[in-house]
């Protein structure tokens, strides 16, 4: 939801700011922009907009040699208020060009902001929520840049990272951040805030988290740092492990099709350090086994991928451990006054850690007293800082848009958080949980051999790239994995594609079956084959065209299927590893072929950070 950067120090600035800002447009396509101070406190900030990618702020900038200037900061939007337009993207501006702002998040009163603004003489240029914080600014400020953010970020309620200039003090970038991310980062060169590290990484891999409401301040000799008393703090900054390549797309022609094929890595990362002779080891994880005894009920609370992610684990953990699980869209959850009981784990599962609504959930479940665990990829992120306990997968970055490693690679987390609480809590037989243990470590293996159908998904691409509709049917935890199949699809392809439970067909969508339709049929759990199977036959029968998705030797599949996959055999509580492969590929290679950007769909952003 936007990324923003911010310079200053003894390079240009210009050509840093879209470098940075490249590797955040993952964060929102709609439009960008730069503010650059030349350094001279008399000359006005220069400010350079576009509607659209960045390639065009290249280009209007010639690749950022036209902006003279050490310190500055850049922009890219996901429209949230007003449409993308040269008007409404950021940097905005106050004062005639004293101030200016960039800003990820939602100011959520800005209309009452503005009635306010607008009669002290403010005249608004933009129809954003984030030009009433331009104003404010220039408001406040008197020549303290401290008292002005102070001042201002008060009176602002809603979610915001900032980044600010004002036009008498060149040389210095300010940042201040509340329920949308932003670090702070440090080199020989300068400088720099951001929404994410991978802006940074070409540079320095010194970085440093701020909480909520902290101020930076960077000068060319690094940062500092005040609380919302005017205060100084210390703060830690932290080496990055990864590389800049993690980052970049190696070869691929796009980062999805990177990342699906990093799933046997990712997965080998967060299965293996996990596994100490045969047995699943979470002593990172701090949860004593008394404290896992003592969990009557877990509530799983989610977005998008990361809550079918949820949806799988249900089925596994109420199998394996014995508990009731509850699984709600975070969204939903914040808002329906939940009933929760004592004994309940509150578990978040979120890729950014950054999402709003899963992180409002989390703080709704701890001030009810829940105790929480979180399943996050990225270190430091809001959610793994706030969660009593954190499950770190082990991804490594990921860019595109549709999430591929991110996802595998929590499923992974909650098999073993499954199996752990299991075998603590007596449920599962020492036979059982070794025969796991073994297929677990199989699954990277078996993830890297399902690779190999990739030319075949793309022929299958082809033959249904202009399918109008598309319908993914399964049960128990077929029906968790068609679920995201069919929002891979319809996220980066707009084929219009909905997952029913395949028992649910009958009571109503059956009807929307015609000659043609295509059908998607996930079949791998043993105990309810015959009966996905006679819902395969009622579908077929009204004409559609069907694809089998099943597990190596179910070969009657394909008497009632006109194409058939099939995945290695596994486990049944494994198959949703092993079944996604083939989907995103296909997701893939469908939005290839109908000439779609795949990494940046329209619409979306990666990190969803605004309610
Ligand atoms: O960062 P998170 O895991 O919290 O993100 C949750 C969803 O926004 C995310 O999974 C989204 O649905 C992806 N676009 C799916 O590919």
């Amino acid at each position: 939801m936007c990324g923003i950067v911010g310079f200053t120090g003894r390079r240009q600035a210009c050509p840093i700011l879209l470098d940075g800002l490249e590797h955040l447009e993952y964060r929102g396509y709609d439009s960008a922009g730069i503010a650059i101070s030349d350094g001279n406190k008399d000359h006005p900030l220069h400010i350079r907009r576009v509607k659209g990618r960045l390639r065009a702020l290249r280009e209007m900038t010639h690749d950022g040699q036209t902006e003279q200037g050490s310190s500055g900061i850049g922009h890219t939007r996901w429209a949230t208020h007003g449409e993308p337009t040269v008007e409404n993207a950021h940097p905005h501006v106050s004062g005639e060009g004293r101030v200016a702002v960039v800003h990820n998040g939602i100011i959520e009163n800005y209309q009452d902001l503005r009635v306010t603004l607008e009669k002290r003489g403010y005249v608004f240029q933009s129809q954003t929520d984030t030009e009433t914080v331009a104003h404010l600014l220039d408001y406040y400020y008197k020549g303290d840049a401290v008292d002005a953010i102070m001042r201002t970020v008060m009176h602002l309620r809603g979610s915001f990272a900032l980044g600010i200039l004002f036009q008498d003090r060149p040389g210095e970038v300010w940042g201040v951040r509340r329920d949308s991310p932003l670090i702070a980062a440090t080199s020989d060169d300068g400088a720099f805030i951001a929404s994410d590290v991978p802006a940074i990484l070409p540079y320095t891999r010194n970085v440093c988290y701020l909480n909520n409401m902290e101020i930076v301040h960077l000068t060319e000799d690094g940062a500092e740092f005040f609380n919302m008393d005017g205060e100084h703090i210390d703060k830690d900054f932290q080496q990055v492990q990864w590389d800049v390549e993690a980052a970049e797309k190696g070869g691929y022609a796009h980062f999805m099709l990177k990342e699906i094929h990093e799933q046997p890595k990712a997965m080998q990362d967060t299965i293996h350090p996990h596994i100490r002779d045969g047995r699943i080891v979470l002593d990172e994880l701090g949860m004593s086994d008394e404290e896992i005894r003592a969990v009557r009920r877990i509530q799983m609370v989610a977005c998008g991928s990361a809550w079918h992610v949820c949806m799988t684990a249900r089925y596994v953990m109420e199998q394996m451990a014995g508990l009731p699980v509850d699984v709600d869209l975070a969204s939903e959850f914040r808002y329906r006054n939940p009933v929760l009981e004592e004994g309940t784990l509150l578990m978040v599962v979120s890729q950014s850690g950054e999402t709003a609504d899963s992180l409002a959930a989390l703080r709704y479940g701890k001030d009810h007293g829940m105790r929480t665990l979180a399943i996050v990829n990225v270190m430091g992120s809001s959610i793994a800082r706030e969660a009593d306990r954190v499950f770190y997968t082990s991804a490594g970055p990921e860019i595109a848009v549709a999430t591929t490693k991110a996802y595998s690679t929590q499923l992974a987390a909650c098999y073993m958080l499954a199996m752990h609480f299991a075998i603590v809590r007596g449920t599962m037989s020492e036979e059982d949980y070794s025969r796991h243990v073994t297929a677990l470590l199989a699954l990277p293996h078996q993830i890297e051999q399902l690779l190999g159908c990739e030319n075949r998904m793309q022929w299958l691409a082809g033959k249904y790239a202009n399918s109008r509709d598309a319908f993914f049917i399964g049960r128990g935890l077929d029906y968790a994995s068609v679920l995201e199949g069919a929002l891979k699809l319809k996220e980066i392809s707009y084929i219009h594609a909905e997952a029913y439970a395949a028992g649910e067909l009958k009571h109503g969508t059956i009807s929307l079956i015609e000659k043609g339709s295509m059908v998607l049929a996930v079949a791998t759990q043993k105990e309810l084959l015959e009966k996905e199977v006679s819902n395969i036959v009622e579908v077929k029968s009204r004409g559609a065209t069907m694809l089998g998705l099943t597990m190596e030797g179910n070969y009657a599949m394909e008497d009632q299927v006109d194409f058939t996959i099939y995945v290695p055999r596994t486990e049944d509580c494994f198959y949703p590893s092993l079944v996604v492969i083939p989907l995103q590929l296909l997701a893939y290679y469908v939005s290839l072929a109908r000439g779609i950007d795949v990494d940046k769909p329209r619409n979306l952003a990666k990190s969803v950070t605004v309610e």
